[in-house]
């Protein structure tokens, strides 16, 4: 074995990881009525645990009212019944042995205008969209851009989901930073062409997720987990996830670095996969220059691959494999022969089949 990591406990601020690996946040449109997952979706998230997971990541919530959502039946988090439903959940992982992690985010450009109730979307510029929606093989409307205003209000619903989190009991908060959505959107020259504070070089494009950091720490308890997520790949026009250069990825890790954050989480295609032409991969590339713990993920899906990808990282989070199989983390612990799911196998997710 290249590395005997993976069933090592890791220490995280005040909490003891039993082992290094998790479960991915993975999106499941279920929620329709009061904008909570269906039972079996949340069920998910505990069965995982009980199987052995340190850390079980929630979906992606959405933030604000207005303009956040992107996909039909998202979760959110600020009604009193939304945290009870949330609640019961993790008081169940946390009995399972497990750390419960809240990803939150607002979707930006590919928001879902028939589904947010001002039916219009915000970006950091008004720019076109190449792809179409893929749910609905439409065009996406064409976005706002973003005011100050716009700005502060959206920064607002990610400080009132993160309040939702606290009450509901999650050990911990990540924003999303990646796959091509409002944030990632203001960290990208493409995406991002404003003129202001908020725009330019890439700490200006950065101004945006420094002061999402800001205003959300000062609500999560310091003795809370908190993490920011980011990547090289993601949803629709491939252009906004896509850094420009080695150089410009490190400058936004280097200034993440300086933030009162607890792990930066790296979302991969791939884990191994070298990375602006280098031939380092993402997780190599964000431990040059950060001392923070650093969540890896993408194609772990066996033993070998997690103590691979672990080699460069502190946690491993799997999504697909996760989602797929209930036994996973014990077939990992135990070493068992298994191949990578395929996303078609994966949108099962979306639907009211019952896992396997
Ligand atoms: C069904 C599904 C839903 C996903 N939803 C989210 C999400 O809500 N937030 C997020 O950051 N990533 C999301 N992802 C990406 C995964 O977290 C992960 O980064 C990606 O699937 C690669 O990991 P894997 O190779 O283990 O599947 C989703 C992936 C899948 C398969």
């Amino acid at each position: 074995m290249i590395n005997n990591k993976a069933f090592t406990p890791f220490q995280l601020k005040n909490f003891q990881l039993r082992n290094r690996l998790g479960v991915a946040p993975m999106t499941r449109m279920s929620s329709i009525r009061d904008s909570i997952p269906r039972q079996d979706v949340l069920d998910f998230l505990v069965s995982r645990a009980l199987n052995g997971a340190a850390i079980v990541y929630t979906e992606a919530i959405v933030t604000d009212y207005e303009s956040a959502q992107g996909y039909p039946g998202q979760a959110r988090l600020t009604t009193q019944r939304q945290i009870n439903s949330w609640r019961t959940v993790n008081e169940a992982i946390h009995a399972a042995g497990a750390l419960s992690i809240m990803q939150m985010f607002h979707c930006g450009r590919l928001a879902w205008p028939e589904i947010n109730p001002a039916a219009r979307s915000l970006a950091p510029s008004a720019l076109p969209i190449k792809q179409q929606n893929p749910l609905t093989s439409q065009p996406y409307p064409l976005a706002d851009e973003m005011s100050v205003f716009d700005i502060h209000h959206v920064i607002n619903g990610f400080v009132e989901t993160a309040r939702g989190a606290v009450a509901a009991g999650f050990d911990g908060i990540e924003i999303h930073g990646a796959h091509g959505y409002l944030i990632s959107q203001f960290l990208s020259a493409y995406s991002n062409q404003r003129n202001d504070e908020y725009g330019g070089t890439p700490q200006k494009r950065y101004r945006f997720a420094q002061e999402i950091i800001a205003a959300v720490r000062a609500v999560v308890p310091q003795d809370q987990l908190l993490f920011f997520r980011i990547s090289d790949w993601g949803v629709v026009d491939m252009e906004v996830s896509l850094f420009n250069s080695r150089d410009e990825y490190q400058t936004i890790i280097r200034l993440l670095s300086e933030e009162p954050i607890d792990a930066i989480s790296v979302s991969t295609y791939d884990y191994k996969l070298p990375a602006f032409g280098t031939d380092k991969n993402m997780a190599q590339l964000t431990r040059e220059v950060s001392r923070l713990p650093i969540i890896i993920c993408g194609r772990i899906y066996d033993r070998t691959s997690a103590e691979e990808a672990l080699l460069d990282a502190d946690i491993a989070l799997s999504a697909k494999s996760t989602l797929l199989n209930p036994d996973w983390f014990e077939d990992v612990r135990t070493g068992k022969e298994m191949t990578a799911y395929t996303s078609e196998e994966a949108n099962i997710a979306y639907t009211e089949t019952p896992l396997p």
